[in-house]
């Protein structure tokens, strides 16, 4: 039976995305055909997915199946797309009643770059971020044009399940990507930072882990149940001459404002810069 969703780039992110949804059967594993760089990385993502998914490398001639599927996620790097393009430019199309639908995960490839290279498609930009694999996800979304009820119902499929969906106009996405994508290395090193500091601070290791998870997340709960502003919070805990705004005032100090609006900035920034390769 041909394959529903042809993935070319089963890697980290694509992985990230499907694993859930086929955790919950959202999608069945026969419905994916991936397509990999290498043949020695066959067996290592095969460990990671269930059964039932079929996978070969790119330079296999069965590649065709999941390059010719009516839904495609295309998730290499950003530097591989060129090979990508090269391979599609010598694949004969088949004649589908229904315009195939390309979704793109790579940062800052553009939707002119996309519908150029797979041209009799309907290309979709997703910036998802990992946060997918436990179901509590963004994804931004652009689309070259407007997507017919079919190709909606695929990225609602794929998207909704693992993630609230955002659709942006394009020239928002680098900023998007910038915040939600990279975000969760920014809190995951401030959770491994705060840990530390527990640490120092005397408290074992484990227990300083869990607590700084625990603070992270039940902060985050906070200001999206209760809809508080972030200085509100702040100032809630922050007592006169107590800890809290000593710590504040040593984090001012170290410019963790400036280094952590710094930070989404340059990311944006690269996410632009990246789209020169293709
Ligand atoms: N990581 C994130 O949080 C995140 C978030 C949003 C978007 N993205 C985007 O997602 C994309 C993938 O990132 P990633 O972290 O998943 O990278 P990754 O783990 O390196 O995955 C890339 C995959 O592409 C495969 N590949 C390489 N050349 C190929 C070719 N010619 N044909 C088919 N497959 C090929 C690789 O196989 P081999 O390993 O065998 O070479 C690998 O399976 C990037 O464009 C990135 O911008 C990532």
């Amino acid at each position: 039976m041909p394959c529903s969703i042809g993935v070319i780039g089963l890697g980290r992110m694509a992985q990230a995305i499907l694993l859930p949804l086929f955790e919950k059967g959202d999608i069945k594993p026969f419905e994916v055909f991936g397509v990999v760089g290498h043949q020695q990385s066959i067996q290592q993502v095969k460990d990671q997915l269930p059964s039932g998914v079929k996978i070969c490398s790119s330079d296999d001639p069965v590649s065709v199946e999941a390059l010719q599927a009516p839904i495609k996620l295309l998730a290499v790097k950003p530097q591989q797309l060129e090979k990508v393009a090269k391979n599609w430019s010598q694949i004969k199309t088949p004649e589908l009643s229904v315009r195939p639908l390309l979704i793109s995960l790579l940062a800052g490839v553009q939707l002119q770059r996309l519908v150029d290279i797979f041209s009799k498609h309907v290309c979709v930009r997703a910036v998802p971020n990992t946060p997918v694999l436990v179901r509590a996800g963004l994804t931004g979304l652009a689309c070259s044009e407007k997507l017919d009820i079919d190709q909606q119902l695929w990225l609602n499929k794929i998207f909704d399940p693992i993630s609230e969906v955002l659709h942006l106009p394009e020239d928002q996405l680098d900023a998007f990507l910038a915040l939600t994508s990279s975000g969760p290395a920014y809190i995951a090193l401030m959770a491994e930072a705060l840990a530390d500091g527990a640490v120092a601070a005397g408290l074992p290791r484990a227990l300083a882990h869990h607590l700084a998870c625990r603070t992270l997340y039940g902060t985050s709960l906070l200001l999206k149940e209760k809809e508080i502003h972030p200085s509100q919070l702040k100032d809630m805990v922050a007592s006169p001459g107590g800890t809290t705004i000593t710590a504040l005032r040593h984090l001012e100090k170290a410019g963790i404002r400036s280094a952590l609006m710094e930070a989404v900035v340059v990311a944006a920034e690269k996410s632009r810069e990246l789209a020169g390769f293709s």
